[in-house]
């Protein structure tokens, strides 16, 4: 198939690093070590790329605070989910403004998901005006002639461009953990789920080769990275648009080959993309995590084909059956919506059921907000903002007594889990993830951080286990 996406030119990238070069020239002579405060919101893509920001503010010679208040650069990648999200990115750089007017030189950037929204964009023009930079995802990858820009001739700079999207390696990387790392696989979503304000925001599905993500990831093992999520909003759809044949399931074998001692993680995954090559590939290969986050959204199938999701109920069950009879301790994750335009008390209960049925570990659990733009936002909505909470609050607590009986279950097992973190409740030391992600906090030394170790699971409650390292 034709390749579909704009690969941005290696000559390109040279050259917005060697404009970092002339910044770190200019920053070099401010005296003490000029400081970045990067913030991010939304979703692992999101985490992705501002670890991308950071790499590029490292090469023009900022080291980081977590202080607004210390910051020579303040960037806050944002996200366009729901609009709660959006609502605490306003809050947030609205009260930026004082700190603007004390200190003039602090430059103030919005990027992200929420900045590609046009209405968005023109709301900062008018009533943000502390903000100096505002750049869209597709423009990340021109960050240092942006601030360079800024540095030079001052006044405001808006980029978000509307494209499809482009692919861009070698991009400097600063990763915020030495132990779990996120390896974006594929950019983009073709989807258009009815609600969704991704594929407004982000493009077109584009992937990158495999060659380049194989070199990462190999990368990373090298530096003894234990974890490493590979990213896609669909990761199921990975290399359609690429010339040679190859799918995720062809990838995820070629991952697993890398020699290392570290595991294998995905997501997202979509249902209607889910097939039985994927699961036997994940049965197989011995990095790949026993775990699967399938989103469902909703459980019945008028609601799931306004929706967009192009799956039925029973297709989604089906695979789910298909995929515990090859892996049965596999550890099920989810998101449901609830509160879709439209859906009655009784659709609703087939969303219950679906947890009944599955079991999941874990559920993201979302109340429908409509995104100006999507074709769900224009559909009739008369349920009551009461019911919808009401239905929000019962599949919650039907989830948490799943959770808390999937948890249970582990008590009195040894499970070889990494331990990736100190504890921030005093009475453990560690935390740990077992191979499907469940969270463990953890009684031991803390040599042990970065390690594939046996602890012994000594208690549970609904949202994780507890133990000792063995
Ligand atoms: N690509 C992923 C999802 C990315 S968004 C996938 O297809 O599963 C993460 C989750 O946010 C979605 O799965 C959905 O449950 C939720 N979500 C997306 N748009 C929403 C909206 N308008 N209102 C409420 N929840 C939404
Ligand atoms: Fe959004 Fe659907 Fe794409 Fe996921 S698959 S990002 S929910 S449009
Ligand atoms: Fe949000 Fe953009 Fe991710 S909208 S969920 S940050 S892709």
């Amino acid at each position: 198939m034709e390749r579909a996406a704009t690969v941005i030119s290696p000559e390109h990238i040279e050259a917005q690093l060697k404009v970092c070069r002339a910044i770190a020239d200019i920053t070099a002579q401010w005296g003490e070590k000029p400081l970045a405060f990067v913030d991010t919101y939304g979703c692992q893509q999101n985490e992705a790329d501002s670890e991308r920001i950071r790499g590029y503010l490292e090469k023009m010679g900022f080291g980081f605070t977590h202080s607004e208040e210390e910051a020579r650069i303040i960037v806050i990648n944002t996200c366009a989910i729901r609009e709660h999200a959006q609502q605490r990115v306003f809050g947030n750089v609205g009260a930026l403004v004082h700190l603007k007017r004390r200190r003039p030189d602090t430059l103030i950037c919005l990027c992200g998901c929420m900045v590609q929204q046009p209405q968005v964009v023109q709301k900062i023009r008018e009533s943000y005006r502390h903000v100096d930079l505002v750049f869209g995802p597709h423009a990340l990858w021109k960050l240092p002639e942006m601030v360079y820009a800024l540095l030079v001739r001052r006044g405001r700079m808006f980029l978000t461009p509307d494209e499809p999207g482009s692919i861009a390696e070698g991009i400097p990387v600063v990763r915020q953990d030495k132990i779990r790392a996120w390896v974006s696989v594929m950019y983009g979503c073709n989807n258009f789920c009815s609600y969704c304000i991704v594929p407004y925001v982000r493009g077109r599905e584009r992937s990158r080769r495999p060659e380049d993500i194989l070199a990462e990831v190999r990368q990373l093992a090298a530096e003894g990275y234990r974890d490493i999520t590979l990213l896609g909003q669909n990761v199921n759809s990975y290399g359609r648009d690429l010339d040679e044949p190859i799918d995720f399931a062809g990838l995820l074998e070629q991952v697993n080959a890398i020699p290392g001692d570290f595991l294998i993680r995905f997501m997202t995954s979509h249902p209607k993309d889910a097939t039985q090559k994927l699961f036997e590939t994940m049965a197989r290969c011995e990095k790949v995590a026993p775990v699967l986050h399938l989103p469902f959204q909703a459980g019945n199938d008028r609601i799931l084909k306004i929706m967009n999701r192009r799956h039925t109920r029973a297709e989604y069950l089906e695979k789910i059956r298909a995929l515990k009879a090859l892996i049965p301790d596999i550890v099920l994750t989810s998101d449901v919506i609830v509160g879709f335009p439209g859906e009655t008390a009784e659709e609703f209960e087939d969303t219950l059921r679906v947890l009944e049925e599955v079991r999941y570990d874990a559920l993201f659990t979302f109340i429908f907000s409509p995104r100006p733009g999507t074709p769900a936002a224009e559909m009739e909505d008369p349920i009551s903002r009461e019911e919808k909470l009401t239905n929000f609050n019962r599949l919650t607590a039907l989830q948490d007594q799943i959770s808390e009986e999937k948890h249970a279950a582990y008590v009195g097992k040894t499970v070889r889990c990494l331990i990736d973190g100190l504890s921030d409740d005093a009475r453990y030391d560690l935390t740990a993830r077992t191979p499907g992600n469940r969270l463990v906090r953890v009684v031991g030394a803390s040599s042990a951080l970065g390690q594939f170790r046996d602890v012994k699971i000594t208690g549970a409650n609904k949202w994780s286990l507890f133990g000792e390292l063995v």
